[in-house]
């Protein structure tokens, strides 16, 4: 029988036993809409308002700072246009990151085509964000920054205490997408400069379909999705309860058991780097190799090409994941890469493997044991087509 790992935590987690446990309730007898005010709606508000302070503690913010939506493309929509609709009076230029996830940089392509401006920064070879360009490329009509905390493709981490400060200093409004930092590692907030905070359930074993955007008391956004006055006016819909409650049951989960965690998958992580390196010529390492998630590696094998490589992987029972995806027959360069200077060739060949809390000291000795000779299989192959 074929083993089935899974090293693909950055694209999604698997649902943690006691959120589903939490969510079941939800989906049979706590039927309730939280606006109803009888006993059937009192039930479930409670049960979101309890979800919003398990969030809240992850966080290191207030309960009402967190505004629930459907994802965190959600979330990044509503943080840039609701801010550039909430300041446009004060300014109209944006400044954005070439590796930040597609859920921002297309509502800053939207809102150029709106008559907005945006400038795009360049980062280094190792995904850093050059502050010192940050500094420069803003002017008086800037109004918003947004800078991921950590990239999804590489782990790199942004100095987002840092971008605070400077964000502060200029007076703009800084939107910081942690969806993947959430849950990996303490999430600065408390005495961060960072207004606005994207979230995302499902990549903390949570649920999928459920996200937040946490908004820093005083800040002005307008709503993205207009209706009823649920989440305090600024996200109308009838709420997604189960979805809440789970994304609050791993939150607590989170809190729990993060630094823990944090510690056994870096040590994991970076065994299977190791091995890797040790056995296999031509890998190089794609990221800031110490300012990185603890999960998070980025590999580049000269001379294969991921998507063959990650069908190799697929038939040996190992689900990972290339920024440079196949999609109907080609291959797409990842932005990400492209944007830190990484060679054509080392794109082509770039996989991610991204672990979580379900993997084991034995996915990473079955890993090291299959992969050389795929790798040297594959280099007889890719490298002559
Ligand atoms: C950095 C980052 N931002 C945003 C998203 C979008 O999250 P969601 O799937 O909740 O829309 C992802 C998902 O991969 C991500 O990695």
């Amino acid at each position: 029988m074929t083993r089935h790992i899974y090293l693909d935590n950055n694209a999604t987690t698997a649902l943690h036993p006691e959120v589903l446990e939490e969510m079941l309730p939800f989906f049979r007898e706590h039927f309730g809409n939280p606006s109803s005010i009888h006993w059937a709606g009192r039930r479930v508000k409670t049960a979101v308002e309890e979800a919003r302070e398990q969030v809240a503690i992850l966080v290191g913010c207030d309960p009402s700072e967190v505004v629930f939506t459907s994802c965190a493309t959600e979330s990044n929509n509503m943080a840039i246009k609701g801010v550039a609709a909430a300041r446009q009076a004060l300014g109209n230029h944006i400044v954005t990151t070439t590796v930040e996830h597609p859920s921002v940089i297309t509502p800053c392509v939207y809102l150029e085509h709106q008559g907005f401006k945006v400038t795009t920064l360049e980062v280094d070879n190792e995904g850093m964000l050059d502050q010192k360009a940050l500094e420069a490329a803003v002017t008086d009509s800037t109004i918003l920054l947004s800078a991921m905390y950590a990239n999804n493709e590489t782990g790199t981490l942004f100095p987002v205490r840092e971008i605070g400060e400077l964000a502060a200093r200029k007076g703009i409004c800084f939107h910081c997408d942690a969806v993947q930092a959430a849950g990996k590692i303490p999430l600065e907030w408390k005495n961060s400069n960072i207004h606005l905070l994207s979230l995302s359930a499902h990549k903390l074993q949570g649920p999928k379909g459920i996200g937040a955007l946490i908004i820093r008391k005083g800040t002005k956004i307008f709503p993205l999705l207009h209706g009823g006055s649920q989440e305090r006016n600024r996200r109308a819909g009838t709420e997604n309860v189960a979805g809440i409650v789970g994304f609050g049951k791993a939150c607590e989960l989170a809190t729990r058991t993060m630094a823990t965690d944090s510690v056994r998958i870096a040590e994991l992580r970076d065994r299977l780097e190791r091995g890797i390196m040790e056995t296999i010529p031509g890998v190089s390492l794609n990221g800031h190799p110490l300012k990185r998630l603890p999960n998070t590696s980025n590999l580049s094998f000269l001379e294969v090409k991921s998507d063959s490589f990650l069908f190799n992987l697929d038939l040996a029972g190992i689900a990972a994941s290339s920024g440079s995806a196949c999609s109907s027959g080609a291959l797409k360069t990842s932005h990400v890469l492209k944007a830190m200077g990484i060679g054509r060739g080392a794109i082509v060949g770039n996989i991610r493997f991204s672990l979580g809390p379900g993997n084991s000291d034995a996915d990473v000795d079955y890993l090291l044991d299959i992969l050389p000779a795929i790798v040297q299989r594959l280099r007889g192959t890719d490298a002559a087509s």
